[in-house]
């Protein structure tokens, strides 16, 4: 039996990727965290396309996408974002990542870039994609849909304690101001922004733990199927 493709969407720390992580192992399916691979281009716009300081210099990044490679690995059973062969799981996790990530996924050449690895992934099935747009645009055809959403307080206190947890020095406001900057800009981009697909199902987890919104998950799979 062909196994199916899952697509979870929603907004910054919902959980997507952790969720999707969980589910993948229980059913035997592949795990994509898309939001890497925008985080792993943001990165190398850091470290080789700036004006100076201050700013990504985009023009540059475009002429250079082509020199772009990125794979996960498995390392001790995780999964972990290699760029050009170097392991870069912990910087794209930065608060300088973070800060930049959505202006640079505004960027259609971006986005046409990573559109290519992502699809290629699901062509035989057996996935699970996290992300904005994987039900809107990557893979509109997707067996499964959902989208999650959960209070800004609820999601600033889930981020602040991952990012304690990789000690990463941040403050709950600053990320609290981050989640909302990249959200507003993720919803209002013109190029597949970050909206519910129709047919996908809605899942607000404010209230709910990990595993139980992985059960709800499971359980509509389980129905639809
Ligand atoms: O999922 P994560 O928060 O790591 O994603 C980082 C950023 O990558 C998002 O804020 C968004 O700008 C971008 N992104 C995207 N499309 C996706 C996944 C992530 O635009 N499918």
């Amino acid at each position: 039996m062909r196994k199916p493709v899952i697509a979870i969407d929603g907004y910054s720390s919902t959980g997507k990727s952790s969720i999707s992580k969980i589910i993948a192992r229980q059913l035997g399916l592949v795990h994509m965290d898309t939001g890497a691979l925008y985080r792993g281009i943001t990165y190398f716009a850091l470290t080789h396309c700036m004006n100076g300081d201050a700013a990504i210099n985009l023009p540059k990044l475009f002429l250079h996408l082509n020199e772009i490679n990125l794979e996960f690995r498995n390392v001790d059973g995780e999964l972990e974002l290699f760029l050009n062969g170097r392991n870069i799981s912990k910087e794209i996790r930065s608060n300088a990542v973070s800060a930049n990530v959505s202006l640079v996924a505004c960027q259609k050449e971006v986005r046409d870039f990573l559109l290519g690895i992502q699809r290629e992934i699901a062509t035989k099935g057996g996935v699970i994609l996290d992300g904005r747009d994987i039900g809107t645009v990557v893979l509109p055809d997707a067996d499964y849909k959902f989208f999650l959403t959960a209070s800004v307080e609820e999601r600033t206190r889930r981020r602040f304690l991952e990012l304690k947890s990789l000690a990463i020095d941040t403050d709950e406001d600053q990320v609290m101001q981050n989640l909302t900057l990249r959200d507003q800009i993720d919803s209002e981009r013109e190029v597949a922004p970050l909206r519910k697909a129709d047919d996908a199902i809605l899942i607000d987890n404010t209230n709910l733990t990990k595993k139980e919104t992985v059960d709800l998950i499971l359980g509509y799979i389980n129905v639809l199927t």
